[in-house]
């Protein structure tokens, strides 16, 4: 009997004691991160979305729900910003210790000077800029498929392009830009260059040719369509420059002539030697004291079969080599290109959600820096004649960026105070700080 009792007590003891690792290998996960089965909600800053957005949507291994509903605010566990819709009297304070911050900004900084300073990224946890070093960097996001470098569809040979230009139907170089006022000084640049060789300038910007009519209505809003792509591909030279000199910063000014066979003039990423395709893809402004220079070699380039091609090198296959390691591995592990069906919208939302449900309260914590926007202040421009000159606008960009340093110290300030402000608080500081000539 007594036997028997004990033997019913160990039965039990084990029965328990599997049920308990039962228990304990099924059991739903406490999270110290979050689990697969509660979505992580991510709000949407901006004021703009003036439409309901409400979305759940799995993102491989994670599941989120995308909202802009500000309401939820207090129960979210990431806000999402996008650069160019920032509003400096319109941020989430105070902010609870556990809210994650992701800001989205393709752009240049020109149009919000206060994003590139470190005083103001700091307060991000994940950012997506055109850096190589941001966390979803969008560096190479205006090369639109790996094997546009190496689709000779648009390419003609220099001796069809020498025959243009012979005729005097062409000029060597192509110029085709509709924003005549940047801080790298595109248009007082071309201005000179213009004096030592024929350019064709169609956009807005030292106009002096009319586009095809076939071309003519949507020209920036279609920026690789294939009528488009044959024109510049009858072009020698193609001017890139880009409306701001920083470091990753490449966008279809650089690309679209070398996927067509005509040779970039650049001015831009100081970096961009990292992304050509080759060693000698592109001319490069910044190689040359000035536009009197650059039309020498042009010319002696654009006369010269042998010199022309050696820019436009090409396989066994007669297929451009991308024979630039970092580039490869950009193309095959970046999450984002403009040739993409999916919008870099939802492209970054996953990307967060991701992250953000990745990230265990044990890890450390994590906040962007400069080197996700690094912008050389004063801003940089194409090197003019008169190496005193600078461009016409120069000293509106300077003051602007100047601008936009003090604004990123100020919100600095009042993040860290982490208090609700108004926009009459926000002003009476600014102009306290200009009145102390903190802002020239
Ligand atoms: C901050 O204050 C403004 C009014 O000054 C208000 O509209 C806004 O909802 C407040 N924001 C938060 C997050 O409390
Ligand atoms: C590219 O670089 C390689 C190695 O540095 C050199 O041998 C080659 O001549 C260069 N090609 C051109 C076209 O400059
Ligand atoms: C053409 O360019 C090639 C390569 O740069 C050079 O070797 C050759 O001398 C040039 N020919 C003329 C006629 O200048
Ligand atoms: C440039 O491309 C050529 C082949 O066209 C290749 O031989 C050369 O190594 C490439 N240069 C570099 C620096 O990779
Ligand atoms: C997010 O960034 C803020 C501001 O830099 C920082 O205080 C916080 O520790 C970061 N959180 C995590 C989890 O990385």
């Amino acid at each position: 009997m007594r036997l028997w009792r004990s033997r019913r007590i160990t039965i039990a003891l084990a029965l328990l004691f599997l049920i308990t690792i039962i228990y304990l290998y099924i059991k739903p996960e406490k999270p110290a991160t979050h689990t697969l089965f509660e979505p992580l909600e991510l709000l949407w800053w901006p004021k703009v979305m003036s439409w309901n957005y409400d979305e759940t949507r799995t993102c491989g291994f994670a599941k989120c729900r995308f909202t802009n509903k500000r309401e939820n605010l207090q129960q979210a566990s990431g806000v999402l910003f996008y650069g160019s819709n920032m509003n400096p009297h319109d941020f989430p304070l105070p902010r609870m210790s556990l809210h994650l911050w992701a800001l989205l900004h393709e752009e240049s900084p020109r149009n919000v000077p206060y994003v590139p300073h470190e005083e103001f990224l700091q307060h991000f946890n994940l950012t997506s800029t055109f850096s190589r070093h941001s966390d979803f960097p969008l560096t190479i996001q205006y090369l639109p498929h790996a094997e546009d470098l190496g689709n000779f569809e648009y390419y003609l040979s220099f001796a069809r392009k020498q025959r243009a230009s012979f005729d005097h139907t062409l000029a060597p170089v192509l110029f085709l830009q509709s924003d005549c006022d940047t801080m790298t000084g595109r248009e007082d640049y071309v201005l000179e260059l213009m004096k030592h060789i024929r350019v064709d300038s169609y956009g807005a910007c030292l106009h002096n040719r009319d586009l095809p009519e076939s071309l003519q209505h949507d020209y920036l809003n279609n920026l690789y369509s294939a009528p488009l792509l044959r024109f510049i591909s009858s072009y020698k030279f193609m001017i890139a420059i880009e409306n701001g000199a920083c470091d990753d910063y490449i966008t279809e000014k650089y690309w679209r002539p070398l996927m067509v066979g005509t040779i970039p003039i650049y001015f831009g990423s100081p970096s961009i030697r990292d992304w050509e395709p080759n060693n000698s893809s592109a001319i490069y402004i910044s190689d040359f004291a000035n536009a009197a220079a650059l039309a020498e070699h042009l010319k002696q380039v654009g006369d010269n079969a042998t010199a022309y091609n050696t820019y436009r090198q090409k396989g066994k296959n007669q297929k451009l080599v991308v024979s630039n390691k970092r580039l490869q591995n950009a193309l095959f592990s970046r999450r984002y290109s403009i040739g993409e069906h999916k919008s870099i919208f939802q492209q970054f939302e996953c990307f967060v959600c991701q992250n953000f449900a990745k990230h265990n309260l044990h890890s450390p914590p994590k906040s962007a820096d400069k080197t996700h926007y690094s912008c050389p202040y004063p801003p940089a421009h194409a090197p003019l004649q008169n190496a005193k000159q600078r461009p016409k606008n120069a000293d509106d960009w300077r003051s602007m960026m100047a601008m936009g340093r003090c604004q990123a110290q100020l919100l600095d300030q009042l993040f860290r105070a982490n208090r609700n402000y108004t926009q009459q608080d926000y002003d009476a500081r600014l102009t306290n700080m200009i009145s102390q000539g903190l802002c020239d």
